[in-house]
């Protein structure tokens, strides 16, 4: 054992600035404050490339070609559509559970489902992981039309990703505008290194369990307030703040309270988030047309938490209205977030595998020692 892996070393909480391992994938630079996928900056990205080149270039590394972006395409259109025997399974749940939950447990029924879930040739896993990435929006908005009581629409062919999702929702074709933004929602939540959730697939992913494991596990973890569920905490924050006029009130009120302004802090930006400036772009356009009074609380929010305490805003905070404003329930914002990071998610499980060793870090044990086993019938 060398002295780098003595239980002695100085904890690190929360794994902080610990470097787990390496990755081509993305890149979040916290002192730049820039996020890369592939070696393109996202501010490169974001507005010209579409989720579908975006996701190719995630798992193969390079932007497709035309050809190669059509196949790829056929591919997502191919996978997109769920089982109707797997959509009945869902049916059955209780469908008020959190979606995320429910998105959870679907990946689980589809891996159950799928007799190549436990073969481990790579082609097999990216077949998997191409197909989960088309359904999880299928998925997604039969859970959100199951919860308003209608029934789940199929995906439309010809559609994009993220417009088929507003049509899967909707029940009618989104106009341009709409599913652009939700596209570029998409592109800029598609990776981001190594974050809790895809810390977690990459972990599964080293036991040498199956793709579908990893993904639910990796959902699993996305569902926390501290993570994923961050976006639909702060349109909630939004909401119970209701005016701009209680916006100050509010921030008072949170930090007498000592309570966590939703969509602020970020664990490894020391400045501003590099997707937070397009969200806010994004929810600004939209906000225009349609119900502006979010974006100006969110953006009155955002100058008085920093005056209150110098903290920038993340992701999610703008993905709250920008997401609010094409109509999708505040409830389906965390499962949002997974149909987007399902791309940055696969191409993690691929690059473990591909060059995969366990991963098993050390504790330092706090607990005492030496103790004397009392039968139970002496133990007070
Ligand atoms: C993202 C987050 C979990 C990072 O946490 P972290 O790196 O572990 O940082 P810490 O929790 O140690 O916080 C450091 C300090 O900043 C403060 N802080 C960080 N984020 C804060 C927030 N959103 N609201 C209020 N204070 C915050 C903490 O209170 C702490 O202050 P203290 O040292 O005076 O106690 C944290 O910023 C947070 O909880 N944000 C809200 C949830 C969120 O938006 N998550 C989405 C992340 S993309």
């Amino acid at each position: 054992m060398s002295n780098a892996q003595q239980p002695t070393d100085p904890v690190k909480k929360g794994l902080e600035g610990v470097v787990a391992g390496s990755t081509a994938i993305s890149d979040v630079d916290g002192q730049q404050c820039q996020l890369i996928y592939r070696g393109y900056n996202i501010d490169e990205l974001v507005g010209k490339a579409s989720y579908e080149e975006v996701s190719y270039l995630l798992f193969y590394g390079k932007l497709p070609t035309r050809s190669q972006l059509a196949e790829w395409t056929r591919q997502l259109d191919g996978g997109r559509t769920v089982d109707p025997h797997v959509l009945d399974i869902l049916k059955q749940l209780p469908i008020h559970a959190p979606s995320m939950a429910l998105l959870r447990t679907m990946v689980s029924v589809i891996g159950c489902d799928d007799p190549q879930a436990e073969d481990e040739a790579l082609e097999s896993i990216q077949k998997k992981a191409i197909r989960l990435t088309a359904q999880t929006v299928t998925l997604v908005a039969a859970i959100g039309r199951l919860r308003e009581n209608n029934t789940p629409l199929p995906p439309k062919p010809g559609l994009s990703h993220a417009a088929n999702f507003l049509y899967m929702l909707h029940g009618e074709e989104p106009v341009p505008v709409l599913a652009k933004a939700l596209d570029a929602y998409f592109v800029l939540l598609a990776d981001h290194g190594f974050n809790a959730s895809t810390f977690t697939a990459r972990t599964v992913t080293g036991t040498k369990s199956d793709y579908y494991s990893a993904v639910t596990a990796a959902i699993g973890s996305l569902k926390g307030p501290l993570h994923g569920a961050a976006n639909r905490k702060a349109m909630e924050m939004l909401e119970e703040i209701g005016t701009p006029e209680q916006v100050e009130p509010y921030v008072q009120r949170t930090l007498a309270d000592h309570k966590r302004f939703m969509g602020f802090g970020h664990r490894v930006y020391k400045g501003a988030d590099p997707r937070a400036k397009h969200l806010k772009d994004i929810a600004k356009s939209l906000g225009t047309t349609n119900e502006t009074k979010w974006f100006v609380i969110s953006e009155k929010l955002q100058d008085a938490v920093w005056n209150a305490k110098q903290l920038y805003i993340n992701v999610d905070f703008y993905s709250a209205s920008l997401l609010h404003y094409l109509g999708i329930p505040t409830e389906l914002f965390t499962a949002m977030f997974a149909c987007a990071r399902m791309a940055g998610w696969s191409a993690h499980i691929l690059e473990q595998w591909a060059d995969n060793r366990l991963i098993r870090p050390l504790s330092q044990y706090t607990g005492p020692r030496g103790l004397k086993f009392v039968p139970l019938s002496e133990r007070t």
